[in-house]
C-alpha cells in the first residue's frame, strides 16, 4: 500500500501521535515518503522489527503493508512477567488494529533478537526496523542479519543512532558499513531519531527522492540525505557545516 503524500501528515498527527512509544513525528514522515517511494519501485516483501515494545513504529509500518506480505515484531519483553507479556502482546495488536483493522497477518516472536536469527523460516523483508537491544553487539546482529534478508529496494530504519548518550549505536552502524556484510549498504537519510539505510544500488533512487523534497521544502529542514561516497571506507560521511564528522575513525 502507499498513502498520498498529502494524507501524510494527519496520518500520523491522528493514528501514530496518539500510540504510546518513540517516533518523532518528522521522523515518522520521513519513513512514510520513503515507504511511498518503495511501493512506486514495485518493491515486495515482508515487514520486521527489533523491538516492538507497544507497536508505535510497527502499526505505521503495517499501514504500507501490501496483501501477501507477512509481519514480525521481535521482542523480549525485558522487565515483564509471564502475565505482563501476554497482555503487552495483546496491546501490541490492539493498537495495530486501531490503525490497520487487522492484526491477523502480524506474528509476534517473544525473545531477543540473537533468539529469532536461528527461525528456519527464510523471509526476504522490504522494510526491517532496528530497535531492540541497543548495546554495541545487539545492534551489528541486528544490522547483519537485515543484510542478508533485505528485498533489492528494503530500507533498514535504524533508531537513535546519534544519540550523545549512546554512542554504541553510532559505533554499530559504522563498524557495520565498513565490514564484509555492510559493504552492499549505505544511509541514505537522517532525521531525528530514525536513520534510513538501503543498498548501494538503490541508494541513488531514494537520495533524488528525499532531495526533490528537501528542494520544494516538503521534509523538515534537518532531514540529512547522505551521498555515496566511493572513496571513502565506511561509505557514508556526515556534515555539519560542509565539515565531514568521521566518529570512530
Ligand atoms: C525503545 S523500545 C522499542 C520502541 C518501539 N519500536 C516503538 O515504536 O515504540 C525497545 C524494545 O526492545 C526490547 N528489547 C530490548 N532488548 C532486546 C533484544 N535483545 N531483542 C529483542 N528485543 C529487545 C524491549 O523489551 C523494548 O520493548
Amino acid at each position: 500500500m502507499n498513502l498520498p503524500e498529502n494524507e501524510i501528515e494527519n496520518f500520523i498527527a491522528t493514528s501514530i501521535m496518539p500510540l504510546e512509544g518513540w517516533i518523532n513525528p518528522d521522523a515518522a514522515h520521513v519513513i512514510c515518503l520513503a515507504l511511498n517511494h518503495q511501493y512506486s519501485l514495485g518493491d515486495f516483501g515482508g515487514i520486521l522489527e527489533f523491538g516492538v515494545w507497544k507497536g508505535k513504529l510497527l502499526s505505521l509500518l503495517c499501514k504500507f503493508r501490501a496483501d501477501g506480505e507477512s509481519v514480525t515484531g521481535v521482542d523480549a519483553f525485558v522487565g515483564l512477567t509471564e502475565a505482563q507479556a501476554i497482555h503487552r502482546t495483546q496491546e501490541i495488536r490492539r493498537n495495530i488494529e486501531s490503525v490497520c483493522g487487522s492484526s491477523e497477518f502480524v506474528d509476534i516472536f517473544r525473545g531477543r533478537s540473537t533468539g529469532y536469527y536461528q527461525s528456519p523460516k527464510i523471509v526476504m523483508r522490504k522494510v526491517i526496523s532496528i530497535d531492540g537491544g541497543n548495546d554495541f553487539l545487539s545492534r551489528v546482529g541486528d544490522l547483519e542479519y537485515s543484510s542478508r534478508f533485505l528485498t533489492k529496494y528494503g530500507i533498514i530504519i535504524m533508531n537513535g543512532v546519534f544519540n550523545r548518550f549512546n554512542p554504541d549505536s553510532s559505533q554499530a552502524l559504522f563498524h557495520f558499513l565498513a565490514s564484509e556484510s555492510g559493504r552492499d549498504f549505505c544511509v541514505v537519510a537522517d532525521c531525528n531519531n530514525k536513520t534510513i539505510l538501503c543498498r548501494r544500488e538503490a541508494h541513488s533512487s531514494y537520495y533524488d527522492f528525499f532531495q526533490l523534497r528537501i528542494s520544494r521544502r516538503d521534509l523538515p529542514l534537518f532531514v540529512r540525505t547522505a551521498e555515496k561516497l566511493d572513496s571513502f571506507g565506511t561509505h557514508y560521511s556526515p556534515r555539519i557545516e560542509g565539515i565531514p564528522i568521521i566518529p570512530f575513525a
